[in-house]
This record gives structure tokens, C-alpha cells and sequence, in this order.
């Protein structure tokens, strides 16, 4: 059920049965030549309602509004400063918790959420006087689901626009073509130091990554690709909700 759809009553009926729900965070930022901007909010934000269909929990709208610094000299990038996403969802944790919603679990798309959002959930931990738990998990990461991107595109997959999120926006919304040859290879070492989008100054990065592409080959993706790690993705995010939910 989407949050937004509900009313109060209903809401509050649900928290008699249910003190869980799936948050979906994003981002707003350049995905390579042929990525759509949305791709990361697009990707958890699908992933997010079909598991809470799933699993029968509440999906709040999804957080698509994220730390994207590195991307802002690419045009339609948004980024928030990293202290503002973290108020952010201090923020949102402070309310749904305060309301008897002591079950949530953050759905991520996008990396450089990752710090702020932990941020967050410690200091929420540390103030409130309600009682929560909080799971955060990247959709990559599910075992299933990076098993699959791994076996179809290997060290393609990279870092940023990467085939496997480009796949699942050909599937939900729409395919851009072009960008046919692969973008620079990126070390291991490489790969490693900048993991959870740490990337320096934008006009650098720009520089440094001129179509956007940070060691993906995005061009690898098919539409029917993103159905096959879509529903991957689903069926393991609504068995780790559930098996959230059932943990003291
Ligand atoms: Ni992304």
C-alpha cells in the first residue's frame, strides 16, 4: 500500500497489525549519456511498492532528492549538501517512529546515501524516546540480485550508470540507445577507494569522467535484463522485510 494512497484511519488500522514500513531513497543526477536522470529513485522506488505489494506493508514516497555533489556540473543533477539529507531523514524517522512505526526499513539506490543516512540513524537512536529499529539496505547488495548483475555484465557493471540500473529504467520506463563504446576500465584499487560514491570536486569529476560513466558499460543493458533483476530484487527485498519484521 503507498502511503500517499491511504488515509489516517487506514493508516492507523494497519499499525494495529504492523509496526513496519519501506522507505525508498534515490537520487536526481546524471547517469551517463543514455541513463535517465531519476535512475536510482526510479529503480528503488519500483522495487520499494512491489515488496511492500508483496509483503503487504506501507511503501512511503520514495526520498529522490540525495547528496549528488560530484554529479553537479553534469546539467539536471540536484544535490543536497550531506548534513541536509541527514536532518532530512532524521527527520522522517522521528515521525514515523514517534507514531508507532518502529519497523523501518530503507530501500537505497544510490551509494553517497549511505553515510548521511547512517548518520542519521544513529543520532534518531541516540534522542528519541521511541523505541525503533531501522534496516538500511542497497538493492544491489541482495545476494541473488548481485549474482545476477555480476554473471551478466562482469567488471562492466562499475560504478556509476551502471548496466544493471540502466537495465531496470529500460524496463519501467524507457530505452535511450547510443554510448555503444565502453567507457574507460577502472582498477580494482580504483573501484575500492571510491566505493559509496566517493568522488571529489564536480568540474574534477567531470574532468575526470567526461560522458558521466564512472567504469560502466551501460549500453550492455536490455530491457529484459531489468525485468530479470527487478523481480530478483523484489522477491529478496520482501524476504528481508519480512524476516526484519519477525527480529526483537
Ligand atoms: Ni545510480
Amino acid at each position: 500500500m503507498k502511503l500517499a494512497e491511504m488515509t489516517w484511519p487506514e493508516v492507523e488500522a494497519y499499525l494495529r497489525e504492523s509496526p513496519g514500513i519501506i522507505l525508498p531513497t534515490g537520487s536526481t543526477e546524471q547517469h551517463g549519456p543514455i541513463g535517465l536522470i531519476g535512475t536510482d529513485a526510479i529503480c528503488a522506488q519500483a522495487m520499494a511498492e512491489r515488496a511492500a505489494e508483496a509483503a503487504g506493508a506501507i511503501v512511503a514516497p520514495v526520498q529522490a532528492l540525495t547528496p549528488a555533489q560530484f554529479n553537479l556540473a553534469f546539467p539536471g543533477t540536484i544535490s543536497l549538501r550531506a548534513r541536509t539529507f541527514t536532518a532530512l531523514v532524521y527527520d522522517v524517522l522521528a515521525s514515523l517512529a514517534g507514531q508507532g512505526f518502529t519497523r523501518i526499513y530503507i530501500l537505497n539506490g544510490h551509494g553517497a546515501n549511505l553515510a548521511p543516512i547512517r548518520a542519521a540513524i544513529h543520532d534518531a537512536t541516540q534522542d528519541l524516546d521511541a523505541a525503533f529499529a531501522v534496516r538500511l539496505r542497497s538493492w544491489w547488495d541482495y545476494p541473488e540480485t548481485d549474482a545476477l548483475r555480476r554473471s551478466l555484465y562482469g567488471e562492466w557493471e562499475g560504478m556509476h550508470a551502471t548496466p544493471s540500473e540502466v537495465a531496470i529504467t529500460q524496463a519501467l520506463v524507457r530505452a535511450v540507445t547510443g554510448a555503444e563504446a565502453p567507457p574507460e576500465a577502472l582498477s580494482a584499487d580504483y573501484l575500492k577507494a571510491h566505493a559509496g560514491d566517493l568522488h571529489g570536486d564536480a568540474a574534477d569529476h567531470r574532468r575526470r569522467f567526461p560522458d558521466g560513466r564512472v567504469g560502466s558499460h551501460s549500453a550492455l543493458a536490455s530491457p529484459e535484463q531489468g525485468r530479470a533483476l527487478l523481480d530478483t530484487a523484489v522477491r529478496e527485498a520482501a524476504a528481508d522485510y519480512e524476516a526484519f519484521l519477525k527480529e526483537a
